[in-house]
């Protein structure tokens, strides 16, 4: 799959992973971007850094489902169909269960899980109108792993991944491939707290998550051989996983107390 000339559906692209994915679309020859957008401002300064794009502006927050139904409908009127689905927009809210608010409980099932899930609903004939479509699902390396004090998060992004494998599955048959990616710790406002700390930037991954879409593999897993052998231990012998973890329990729930980006 090529990039030139393709219609593109991005949420969360203001900042971080999804502002740098904008970026390498605008470099692969994409010059038609709908975005999904909460602040006015964010999309004048996105306008403005991307001269060249033509923006199909959605202005809401992806918890809101008017917004997605408008969303779809707009790229309908607008374009007539769909060519690549970006579900990127996420945030987090960590630490113990019973410390984490209701309200951020339910605001990250809505924002990484129910938005994602229904924003796919929606484009799917925008989809199918498409003659080679793909998908693209941001989770998240805690959604292959359970780690304590992102309980909540985690859980959202499992859920991402079986989406995803779910979706790849139900619209082979259209041409629709569906790429899941697991970023691990990645330089963005998300990680603000862990500044100073050796991460992925979000340009490489970024790049890597487009280049998996393009080339219709169905995951790319960030953190290199270590993060495969992890999994691996969790998925094969979770119990020997959990010793690993207990290991530096009370570093890791200090490390997950003010860990909030929302
Ligand atoms: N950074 C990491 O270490 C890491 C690791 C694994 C997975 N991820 C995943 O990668 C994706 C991108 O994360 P990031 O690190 O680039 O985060 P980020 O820098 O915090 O950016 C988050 C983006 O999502 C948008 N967003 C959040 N809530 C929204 C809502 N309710 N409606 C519309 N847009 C909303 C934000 O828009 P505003 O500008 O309006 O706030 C922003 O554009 C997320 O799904 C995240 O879970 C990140």
């Amino acid at each position: 799959m090529q990039l030139e000339g393709k219609n593109v559906l991005i949420t969360g692209g203001t900042r971080g992973i999804g502002k740098c994915m904008i970026q390498e679309l605008v470099k692969g020859g994409v010059s038609k971007i709908a975005v999904i957008v909460r602040d006015q401002q964010n999309l004048k300064q996105l306008s403005q850094e991307f001269e060249g794009v033509k923006f199909l502006k959605i202005v809401g927050d992806v918890a809101n489902i008017e917004v997605l139904r408008k969303a779809a409908a707009r790229i309908e009127d607008k374009w007539g169909h769909l060519d690549i689905l970006i579900n990127n927009a996420g945030i987090v809210s960590a630490g113990p269960l019973e410390e984490i608010q209701d309200e951020d409980v339910y605001g990250q099932v809505a924002i990484n899980l129910t938005a994602v899930l229904l924003l796919t609903k929606y484009c799917i004939p925008l989809l199918k109108s498409s003659k080679e479509a793909a998908v693209l699902n941001i989770s998240s390396g805690l959604g292959l792993i359970g780690m304590p004090f992102y309980s909540v998060y985690g859980s959202t992004k499992a859920a991402v991944r079986q989406f995803s494998d779910s979706m790849r599955r139900e619209l082979a048959p259209f041409n629709i491939s569906v790429t899941c990616s697991f970023p691990t710790a990645t330089d963005t406002d998300m990680m603000h707290k862990f500044k100073g700390r050796e991460m992925d930037s979000p340009e490489f991954v970024a790049e890597r998550s487009l280049k998996s879409l393009l080339n219709k593999e169905s995951q790319v897993i960030f953190g290199g051989k270590e993060r495969l052998n992890e999994n691996r231990l969790n998925f094969e012998a979770p119990e020997e996983f959990d010793k690993k973890v207990a290991q530096n329990y009370e570093e890791r729930k200090k490390a997950s107390l003010d860990h909030k980006a929302v």
